[in-house]
């Protein structure tokens, strides 16, 4: 499918390395070198993407492909590169110190500098301030760049630092001889484009801008049109505003379900200013026709009885949603009914309705003007699904190895009744994966945002077994 996202986004970071990864991968075929390519396993825990070999010599190499050198800058790796000091990943120090790759290969835009990892470590550790840390990206220039709470630390230093430890540079153009070259600068060669008109040989890569840590840590998961981000929802950078068709999503209820990261079980109070800051952060997200359905349980009864239902509509309306409607989804669970207050006296019953409701929202208008204009949903499906009481099970916590998913029909028929073909579907609280499963389903671009990995890994399993995607890159 087109992506319809734009050249700004995380994805790009994927397609720009894989993109060099290829022309490095030609050049060094052109050069007399056989090419190997890594393994899925290696390429994400050993960061190395192929191993070249010629005679006796055999290398490792992790191909670096051209990036931003942040958001709003337009500069790329030619002046300034990136450098991992420790990883996205806890246990993973990252590619400088932890990678097995030999040899690093930077692209630029008329070649490739190729170091040994080696060499880099000693320059990185002469060159760059090591004990001064900035939380700016700008500022990262021969310090440690590091944001809270999270372990990936980088730094950048200038291209022309590596002449020193140069191991060789290819020029993106056909090699005349298979030998190494004495240091050719591609900006001796005339631009790439001239050289691919005069000498028949492939383009260098497009300059698309990309991030590169700061922004291509957390991707977890990426395959056909669906993402899985490993982040925390309310610092999250991952997502571009106003660019999300519908919202579909089940947060946290606060009933003190055991979830691997998240605490289920604070203070009211303390529940409802997280729901409002996370339901800021949606509004900002969705496009001014967005729409938001928005999973919740109708009250509370577990320690406290509350309006849950009624307290999250006013947030909503509060930070700015608008409201549309509310569909009751009857689960059917009648084996729930376990709490009876006083049985068969008015002293204290309790009165419990076995459902959950979908707020229905949208930000600006109702009316949907972008997108592809294309619905799929039958006639059969829209006489039902426009009734708003909606009849199916849940999905069992056994089964898909999460303590409270929803079924993958919910999100199916909020998509399918409130998007258009080709829509970009959002879920900040990703859970076991439901949500881009049915994007998938449904052929919607889906971003989906989890903070424990564990369910991060089951979303991506649930989205190769169930969804039969094809099995994307992870970094
Ligand atoms: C109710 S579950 C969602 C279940 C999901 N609908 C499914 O079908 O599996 C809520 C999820 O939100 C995640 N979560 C909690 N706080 C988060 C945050 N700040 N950012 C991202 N995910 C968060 C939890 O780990 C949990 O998996």
């Amino acid at each position: 499918m087109q992506s319809k996202r734009n050249q700004y986004d995380r994805r790009n970071c994927l397609e720009i390395g894989q993109k060099a990864e290829d022309i490095f991968a030609s050049i060094a075929t052109e050069r007399g070198w056989k090419v190997t390519a890594a393994s899925n396993y290696a390429n994400i825990n050993d960061h190395w993407d192929v191993l070249i070999q010629k005679g006796v010599e055999s290398y490792r190499v992790d191909v670096k492909g051209m990036k931003r050198l942040s958001r709003r800058d337009s500069d790329v790796q030619d002046e300034w590169i990136w450098i991992e000091l420790h990883g996205v990943r806890e246990h993973d120090r990252g590619w400088l110190y932890d990678g097995k790759a030999e040899l690093l290969a930077f692209e630029k835009q008329g070649s490739f500098v190729i170091v040994m990892r080696n060499d880099l470590i000693k320059l990185v550790e002469q060159l760059v301030d090591l004990n001064t840390t900035v939380r700016s990206a700008k500022a990262a220039r021969y310090k440690v760049y590091s944001r809270p709470g999270r372990p990936d630390r980088i730094t950048m230093i200038e291209m022309e630092k590596l002449a020193g430890i140069r191991w060789d540079e290819w020029p993106k153009q056909r090699s005349r001889s298979p030998e190494r070259s004495e240091g050719t600068g591609a900006e001796e060669q005339g631009t790439g484009e001239q050289r691919s008109k005069e000498q028949g040989t492939r383009e260098p890569a497009t300059l698309l801008p990309c991030d590169l840590a700061p922004l291509s840590g957390n991707l977890y998961f990426q395959a056909d049109s669906v993402s899985i981000y490993h982040d925390d929802f309310l610092s999250t950078e991952c997502v571009e505003e106003n660019s999300i068709d519908l919202i579909v999503t089940s947060p946290p209820y606060n009933v003190d379900v055991k979830y691997g990261s998240y605490d289920d079980d604070i203070s009211y109070e303390v529940y409802l200013e997280f729901t409002r800051e996370w339901l800021a952060r949606c509004l900002k997200l969705a496009k001014d026709d967005g729409r938001f359905c928005l999973n919740v349980p109708l009250d509370k009864n577990k320690g406290g009885q509350q309006s849950v239902c009624a307290d999250i509509t006013t947030i909503a309306k509060q930070v700015g949603w608008k409201y549309h409607s509310t569909i009751i989804w009857n689960e059917q669970n009648i084996s729930r009914r376990t709490a009876w207050g006083s049985w068969l006296s008015a002293s204290a019953p309790y009165v419990i309705a076995p459902v959950e409701v979908i707020l229905v929202l949208y930000k600006k208008r109702w009316k949907k003007t972008g997108g592809s204009k294309r619905s799929d949903i039958t006639r059969e499906e829209f006489m039902e699904w426009t009734n708003g009481v909606w009849n199916f099970s849940g999905e069992s916590r056994k089964r898909v190895g999460h303590p409270a998913p929803f079924p993958v029909e919910l999100p199916r028929r909020c998509i399918k009744l409130f998007t258009f073909v080709g829509d970009t579907v959002l879920d900040p609280f990703l859970g076991s994966g439901s949500t881009l499963i049915a994007c998938v389903e449904t052929n919607r671009e889906g971003i989906g945002i989890e903070i424990d990995s564990n369910y991060c890994e089951i979303a991506k399993q649930r989205l190769i077994a169930e969804g039969r995607v094809n099995q994307g890159r992870l970094l």
